[in-house]
């Protein structure tokens, strides 16, 4: 009896094992499979950047910024991994805004901006909506609503707002403000802090989440750093 039960034991053992190492292995064959569709993404990101190079770069710094603010907020590695890697995917719905209007040398007509502003939409669209990359998603939705309700598509106001959205919103503001553009000379680590902090014609601090703008503005020597030290 009991050597019939340490067989049986034996045997249980061993299909256990057998079952750990095809769990090992299909989440390898998951992780493999993330980080490719990751690889991918961020590579349809750089095409949907206007097809400009200069700003290909923005796209990590969005992504490297964004998580040095959620890890400062006190959030999960879990969760400042996520935003380390699903920022970047900010703007990938402008690869569905025509290259005329992304690459436009000045102001926008009314049509081009209401057209400009859908690429958020597109960007949830093209993500999807699977539980898996709700963070992905609410990035790119929501990533140009303002805190005092102004911003776009949907015009959420404060903690309506995901606050992955929230930090990648200000992070986009002063990377956008330090680069070059179609439309819009480069500005400096001080320039831009004045416009963030100040406001100007197009930005208030209002639009910023207070909680994001604090650490944004508290940790700004820092932010100075790695800015000059991604920027190429
Ligand atoms: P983007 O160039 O990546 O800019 C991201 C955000 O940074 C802008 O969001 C805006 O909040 C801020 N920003 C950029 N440049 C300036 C600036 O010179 N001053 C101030 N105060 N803020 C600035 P926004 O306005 O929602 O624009 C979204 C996207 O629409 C921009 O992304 C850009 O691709 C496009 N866009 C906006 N305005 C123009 C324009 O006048 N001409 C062209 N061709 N595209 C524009
Ligand atoms: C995943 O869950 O790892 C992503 C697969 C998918 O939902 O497409
Ligand atoms: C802070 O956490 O108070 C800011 C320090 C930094 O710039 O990293
Ligand atoms: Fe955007």
């Amino acid at each position: 009896m009991i050597e019939e039960m340490s067989a049986t034991f034996q045997e249980l053992t061993a299909m256990n094992e057998e079952l750990e190492n095809s769990y090992k292995e299909i989440e390898r064959v998951n992780d493999e499979l993330e980080s490719a569709y990751l690889d991918f993404s961020i590579k349809l990101s750089k095409v949907a950047e206007g097809y400009d190079e200069n700003t290909g770069n923005h796209i990590d710094r969005v992504g490297i910024l964004s998580a040095f603010i959620a890890g400062k907020m006190g959030f999960s590695r879990e969760m400042v991994y996520k935003i380390r890697h699903y920022a970047p995917l900010h703007d990938i719905g402008k690869i569905f805004v025509d290259r005329n209007i992304l690459t436009k040398n000045g102001k926008l007509t009314e049509e081009e901006w209401e057209e400009m502003k859908k690429h958020t939409i597109y960007g949830a669209r093209l993500i999807g909506d699977k539980p898996h990359f709700e963070v992905a998603r609410n990035i790119a939705l929501y990533h140009h609503e303002n805190w005092d309700g102004s911003g776009y598509p949907y015009g959420l106001k404060g903690e309506e707002i995901p606050i992955e959205a929230a930090i990648v919103h200000l992070v986009d503001v002063y990377d956008a403000l330090r680069s070059e553009r179609p439309y819009k000379k480069a500005f400096t680590h001080e320039e831009a802090m004045k416009i963030i902090m100040e406001g100007d014609r197009r930005t208030k601090p209002k639009h910023f989440s207070p909680k994001v703008l604090e650490v944004f503005v508290r940790c700004e020597k820092t932010i100075k750093k790695l800015w000059k030290k991604i920027y190429q």
